[in-house]
């Protein structure tokens, strides 16, 4: 049985045959329209999405398939006390697959340890969010056309954004990366995170000052203040608008940076900002359902 619980779960290579064959789904979609007819998947959602869960649902539904599923913890019976493991065993005889998001880091291995089907973690609290990282890494080898030999500058909250930490872990593999980590100091990556990043030799900056650096970028990963895994309210509001992107902040970029976000926004990318054609963060999203429908015809081993 195969789960996703990390972006390490498939070698390099598979993720090229993943995103070659998510370009083909985007070229072809009718030729995938019916190859998961008569399968469905559960989404078990215990914290708030839009992009993930939603787009976990359209994958299976333009793959024929059906969507079952929960969207908050409040309308599951872990309201009642249901342990995780036992929701999971019971999942397993309704659906195929499952993509699940809860708030405990380490939540997706428990889910995978007692799970009869496939389990992608669609985000365990503060710790992973490997699809969001397949969607990431699919957007900059379809518009850049490869992966590695480039600059990335991740900016905002790099503590408890698991966006950002999947995405550190997937690039390491690749060739001749370097990462410039934009964050104030109480939102600096995880020490784990930088153990990861110097235990495979890659360059890498931390720097507190978005301006100083934007003319060395091939790509900015923005992210939003994660305002739900802080302690108290007071520190958010003190760091929440600590980075703003702005029309003038772009003019300091590379005429080819691409701006990414794994969404959703809330200030730190200002709304002028969308229209410049290096802003590509909704064209990301449009990728998200490309990957997770190639994701799933993997990890259900459906030939197409
Ligand atoms: C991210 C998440 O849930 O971690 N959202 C997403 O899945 N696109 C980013 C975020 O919530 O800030």
């Amino acid at each position: 049985m195969r789960h996703l619980l990390s972006p390490l779960d498939m070698s390099v290579e598979e993720l090229d045959s993943l995103f070659d064959l998510a370009n083909d789904i985007e070229k072809n979609p009718d030729k995938y329209k019916d190859a998961c007819r008569n399968k469905k998947i559960a989404t078990l959602f215990y914290e708030p999405s839009t992009r993930t869960r939603l787009s976990f649902e359209a994958a299976m539904i333009n793959l024929g398939g059906q969507v079952l599923g929960f969207s908050e913890a409040a309308s599951s019976s872990a309201a009642k006390g249901e342990s995780l493991a036992d929701t999971i065993k019971v999942v397993s005889c309704y659906a195929d697959i499952c993509a699940m998001r809860h708030p405990k880091e380490g939540s997706a291995l428990v889910a995978a340890n007692n799970a009869n089907i496939p389990v992608i973690n669609a985000g365990d609290g503060g710790h992973q969010h490997p699809t969001q990282t397949l969607t990431d890494l699919l957007t900059i080898r379809s518009l850049k056309g490869k992966l590695g030999g480039f600059t990335i500058g991740l900016c905002g909250d790099l503590k408890f954004g698991r966006t950002v930490h999947s995405l550190i872990n997937a690039l390491l593999r690749y060739d001749d990366i370097k990462f410039v980590l934009i964050s104030p100091e109480e939102l600096k990556v995880p020490d784990y995170i930088r153990d990861a990043i110097e235990e495979a030799g890659c360059e890498y900056e931390e720097v507190t000052n978005l301006d100083d650096v934007m003319g060395d970028l091939d790509i900015l990963y923005m992210t939003r203040v994660q305002r739900e895994r802080f302690f108290n309210e007071e520190d958010y509001i003190r760091l929440k608008d600590s980075f703003i992107l702005t029309k003038d902040k772009m003019k300091e970029a590379r005429e080819d940076m691409l701006v990414l976000h794994p969404l959703p926004r809330v200030n730190e990318i200002s709304v002028k900002v969308d229209k410049d054609p290096r802003a590509v963060y909704f064209k990301q999203a449009q990728y998200g359902v490309y990957v997770r429908m190639a994701l799933i015809l993997k990890l259900m081993e459906v030939e197409v």
